[in-house]
C-alpha cells in the first residue's frame, strides 16, 4: 500500500502521516516513512532521536552517492541508477519503520539539477513501484516529487484539510494535480474539527470529493508541538477517529 499525504500548509499532513505510520506498524506492516516535504518535520513528529535525525542527510543532498550512482561527474549520467542499497543504508530505523528524507526537488535558474532530480525519481520509483512494504509519503501541497511514472505506484492520495475556504482551495488544486498524474483514488480527511458546523462546512463545500473522515482538534496534540524532543509516537498520540480513517484507507488502498 502506497499512500501520499498532501494539503495546505499547516493543516496536519505530518501529524496524520505519523498517525498512519504508527497504525500500519502496529498492525504488523513494515513501513517506509518518507519525508517528501522540503520543510522536513516527520522524523521529529515520530519521536526519532534528534541527533540521529540531524545526521541523516536528505537524499537530494547526497552528492557523492548521487555522483557514484549516476555515473561520475561527467556530462553523461545514468537516468535509472540502482538505488536499492541507498534506501536500505540511508534510512533511519525505528521498530518496523524505516525513515527517509527526500529533500526538495532542485530548481535552478541556470544550474542543471537533472542528476539530483533523476536520482530522487529513481528512489521514489524503487519505493513506489518495486517495494512490497507500505509507503507513506508526507508531502507539501505541491506534489512535485511525483511524476507520471512514479505516481503509478501511489494507491491513494490523502488530502488533509481544515474547515476553511483556503483549505478547500488548496484541496481542489491538489486534487487536480493528482488526477493529472493519473492517481485514481483521491480522498479527503477533515482535521482540527471543533464542531458539527465545521463538519457540515466540509460536507457541503467539498462536493464531488470523497470525504473519508473527520478528526477533532486536540489540545494535547497542539501542545506536543511545543516540545523540543518529543517522545516516540505512541498510542496516546493517536487522534480520535484515526483508527476508522486508517481502516477506510486500508480498504481503499488494497
Ligand atoms: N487534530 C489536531 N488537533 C490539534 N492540533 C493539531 C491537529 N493536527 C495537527 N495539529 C497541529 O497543527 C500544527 C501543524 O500540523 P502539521 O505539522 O502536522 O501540519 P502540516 O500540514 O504537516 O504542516 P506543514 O505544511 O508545515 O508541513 C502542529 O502544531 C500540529 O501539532
Ligand atoms: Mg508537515
Amino acid at each position: 500500500m502506497k499512500i501520499a499525504v498532501s494539503g495546505k500548509g499547516g493543516v496536519g499532513k505530518t501529524t496524520i502521516s505519523a498517525n498512519l505510520i504508527y497504525l500500519f506498524a502496529k498492525n504488523g506492516f513494515n513501513v517506509f516513512a518518507v519525508d517528501a516535504d522540503p520543510d522536513a518535520s516527520l522524523g521529529l513528529t515520530l519521536g526519532m532521536d534528534p541527533q540521529k535525525l540531524a545526521s541523516l542527510t536528505p537524499l537530494v543532498d547526497m552528492k557523492e552517492v548521487i555522483e557514484q550512482k549516476s555515473g561520475g561527474k561527467g556530462a553523461f549520467y545514468n537516468l535509472n541508477p540502482e538505488v536499492e542499497d541507498v534506501i536500505d543504508n540511508y534510512s533511519l530505523q525505528q521498530g518496523k519503520v524505516k525513515f527517509l528524507i527526500m529533500g526538495g526537488i532542485k530548481q535552478g535558474g541556470s544550474a542543471c539539477y537533472c542528476r539530483e532530480n533523476s536520482f530522487l525519481n529513481a528512489v521514489l520509483n524503487s519505493l513506489l513501484l518495486d517495494k512490497k512494504e507500505v509507503v507513506v509519503l508526507d508531502m507539501s501541497a505541491g506534489i512535485e516529487h511525483l511524476t507520471r511514472g512514479t505516481a503509478r505506484g501511489v494507491d491513494l492520495m490523502l488530502i488533509v484539510t481544515e474547515p476553511t475556504r483556503n483549505g478547500l482551495k488548496t484541496a481542489k488544486v491538489v486534487r487536480q494535480l493528482a488526477s493529472d498524474l493519473g492517481i485514481g483514488k483521491i480522498k479527503v480527511v477533515g482535521n482540527k474539527i471543533r464542531s458539527e458546523e465545521e463538519k457540515d462546512f466540509i460536507r457541503h463545500n467539498f462536493l464531488g470529493m470523497d470525504v473519508i473522515g473527520f478528526l477533532p482538534y486536540h489540545n494535547k496534540v497542539w501542545e506536543k508541538s511545543m516540545e523540543e524532543n518529543p517522545e516516540i509516537f505512541g498510542e496516546e498520540d493517536l487522534l480520535t477517529g484515526m483508527e476508522e480513517v486508517y481502516q477506510e484507507i486500508v480498504k481503499e488502498a488494497i
